[in-house]
C-alpha cells in the first residue's frame, strides 16, 4: 500500500506522518532519528507537547519463555530473528498511532532481556512518528503502514566496534558474551533477515548521523509535507514544529 500526500489526511486530519528507520545494530538509528527531532526543535520540552516522536522496536520484543532466559542469559537467545518480536503488538500500536489514539509503549530492559513489569511509556498523538529497529522493515504489513522509510548503512566493523562499546557500558554484557552473541547470531540474522530489507528504503543514509547533509534534506521535506498539510486545512499543524533553516 503506498500513500500520499492526500492520503495523510486521514482521520479527523491527525494521522501522523509515520517514519520508519532501519538499519543493522548500533548503525545509529537512534542517533539519527535524535538528530531529525532536534533539528525540529523538539528536545526540550514536555513529553504531552510533543510534536514529534520516537519509538523504538526494541520495546516490542517478546515475553521470553523460562527456558529462553536461560539461553538469553548465556547469549545464546536470537534475539535478532524477525520471531524474536512481538510483531501483532507493533502492528496494533502502529494503527492506533496512525489512528491519532494515545497508546502505551512497553519499557524494555536488556539487563533482565524483558519487559519492565508495571511500567510503559504513553505516546500521545502527535504530528510526525519515527519507529526505529533492525526489522521494521521485515513484515510486510508493519512495512506498509510507513509514509517514508530511511536505512541508515553503516560500515559493519565501525558498527561492531560500537557495539561492544555500549554493551558493555549500557547493557551489563562482558566483552566474550558480546563478541560470540555477534558473530553467532546478530551477524548472521542481519545478513539473512536485516540488509535485504535495505531495498525497501525510500532513503539510504550513509555513515549515519555523520551524514549531515542527508539528515538536513530528509528534515526540510518532513517540513514540507507538514506544512502542505497545514496549507490543505488539515487540522494537524506544524506550527510548534521549527522550520530547519529558520533557526
Ligand atoms: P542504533 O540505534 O542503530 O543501535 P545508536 O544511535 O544507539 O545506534 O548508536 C550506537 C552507539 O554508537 C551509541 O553509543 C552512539 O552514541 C554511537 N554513535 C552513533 N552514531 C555515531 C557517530 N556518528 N559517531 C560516533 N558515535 C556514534
Ligand atoms: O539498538 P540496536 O538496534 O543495536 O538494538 C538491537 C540489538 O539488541 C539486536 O542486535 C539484539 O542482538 C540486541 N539485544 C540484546 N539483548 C536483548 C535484546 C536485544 O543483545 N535482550
Amino acid at each position: 500500500m503506498s500513500r500520499n500526500i492526500s492520503g495523510l489526511n486521514g482521520i479527523e486530519g491527525k494521522t501522523p506522518f509515520l517514519i520508519g528507520v532501519s538499519g543493522g545494530t548500533a548503525s545509529g538509528k537512534t542517533t539519527v532519528c535524535n538528530r531529525i527531532m532536534e533539528k525540529l526543535g523538539q528536545v526540550d520540552m514536555d513529553q504531552t507537547e510533543r510534536k514529534v516522536v520516537c519509538i523504538s522496536q526494541d520495546s516490542f520484543y517478546r515475553n521470553l519463555t523460562p527456558a529462553e532466559i536461560i539461553l538469553a542469559e548465556k547469549g545464546q537467545f536470537n534475539f535478532d530473528h524477525p520471531e524474536a518480536f512481538d510483531n501483532d503488538l507493533i502492528f496494533s500500536t502502529l494503527s492506533d498511532i496512525l489512528a491519532g489514539i494515545k497508546c502505551q509503549v512497553p519499557t524494555y530492559d536488556y539487563c533482565t532481556h524483558s519487559r519492565v513489569q508495571g511500567q510503559s511509556i504513553t505516546i500521545y498523538p502527535a504530528d510526525v512518528v519515527l519507529f526505529e529497529g533492525i526489522l521494521v522493515f521485515y513484515v510486510a504489513k508493519i512495512r506498509d503502514l510507513f509514509h517514508m522509510k530511511l536505512f541508515v548503512d553503516t560500515d559493519s566493523d565501525t558498527r561492531l566496534a560500537r557495539r561492544v562499546a555500549r554493551d558493555i557500558k549500557e547493557r551489563g554484557r562482558d566483552l566474550n558474551s558480546v563478541l560470540n552473541q555477534y558473530m553467532n547470531n546478530v551477524k548472521p540474522a542481519f545478513e539473512e533477515f536485516g540488509l535485504p530489507t535495505k531495498k525497501f528504503a525510500d532513503i539510504i543514509i550513509p555513515r549515519g548521523a555523520d551524514n549531515s547533509v542527508a539528515i538536513d534534506l530528509i528534515v526540510h521535506h518532513i517540513w514540507d509535507i507538514l506544512h502542505l498539510k497545514k496549507m490543505n486545512g488539515a487540522e494537524m499543524t506544524p506550527a510548534s514544529i521549527q522550520h530547519p533553516y529558520l533557526h
